[in-house]
């Protein structure tokens, strides 16, 4: 199994790789912390991968995120992409106008470039898993990370339409909706008690709907109903609630 991951260095995709290791996966992984990059390709191949080589870091130049998954593809076979990295910065209101467009890059943009780049090598060779990192934030957005939500809603619409666009091509699409995790981007929330969960668990949820197929997950599954109920409720109410 040959996988890709795009924010390699993200906590949920960190503890997918674990997952995929004991498995001896081949790994190339993409972050644009090297150094953390690299200890984490080391601790996999401890942990049973075959191996673990880091990619060049591109996340914004759509040339060079082409050249990347062309040649990727065409070094081996890729049975699956994970796009992980994200950004949810604090108090977005507050934003000027420069870093607002670096959230809709990062959370928006690059990941889409990233799905578009390898869904055409993918459609070639009749096979391939492209799974994104969304969120539930994308369900509803709100005052606290509207930015980063919209980012995560024009994902869940770009998902579903490349889904739509890739049936019969033995192309799979996977959309994964994390609830609020314990990783480095939630440490505000952490200290501030809120309930989190473990970016294990997530992990495994992921890892199991890319396996299946499972076009969209929410992980843990519970925040599928919350979100039902949260993205139901009338306007006047969801603008009175702290969130
Ligand atoms: N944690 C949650 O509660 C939660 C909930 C829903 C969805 N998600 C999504 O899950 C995915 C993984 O996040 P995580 O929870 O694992 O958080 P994380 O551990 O903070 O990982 C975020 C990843 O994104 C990378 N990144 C951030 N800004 C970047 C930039 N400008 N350019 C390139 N890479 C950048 C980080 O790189 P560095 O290591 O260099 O910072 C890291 O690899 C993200 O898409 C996130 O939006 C998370």
């Amino acid at each position: 199994m040959r996988i890709v991951v795009i924010g390699a260095t993200s906590g949920i995709a960190e503890q997918c790789c674990r997952l995929w290791a004991v498995e001896g996966a081949d790994f190339v992984l993409m972050a644009r912390d090297t150094a953390k990059a690299e200890k984490i390709a080391a601790d996999l191949e401890v942990r049973g991968a075959r191996s673990a080589t880091l990619a060049r870091a591109e996340f914004a130049d759509p040339s060079a995120i082409k050249a990347f998954a062309d040649a990727t593809v065409a070094a081996g076979p890729v049975d699956i992409v994970l796009i992980a990295h994200g950004w949810m910065p604090l108090e977005q209101h507050k934003l000027d106008l420069a870093t607002a467009e670096q959230v809709l890059q990062v959370n928006a943009v690059s990941p889409v470039l990233f799905a578009e780049a390898f869904a055409g090598p993918f459609v070639q060779a009749g096979r391939g898993t492209i799974a994104i990192i969304g969120s539930v934030a994308g369900d509803v957005t709100r005052r606290t990370n509207y930015l980063y939500g919209a980012s995560k809603a024009l994902l869940t619409r770009y998902a579903q339409g490349l889904d739509h666009r890739l049936v019969g091509t033995g192309v799979k699409v996977v959309l994964i909706k994390p609830g609020p995790t314990d990783t480095a981007m939630t440490t505000h929330m952490k200290q501030a008690g809120q309930r989190l969960a473990t970016a294990e668990d997530v992990a495994r949820a992921t890892v199991d709907a890319i396996r299946r197929g499972t076009p969209v997950v929410y992980a843990p599954r519970l925040w599928q109903l919350i979100m039902l109920i949260v993205r139901h409720l009338p306007r006047p109410i969801l603008n009175r609630l702290p969130i």
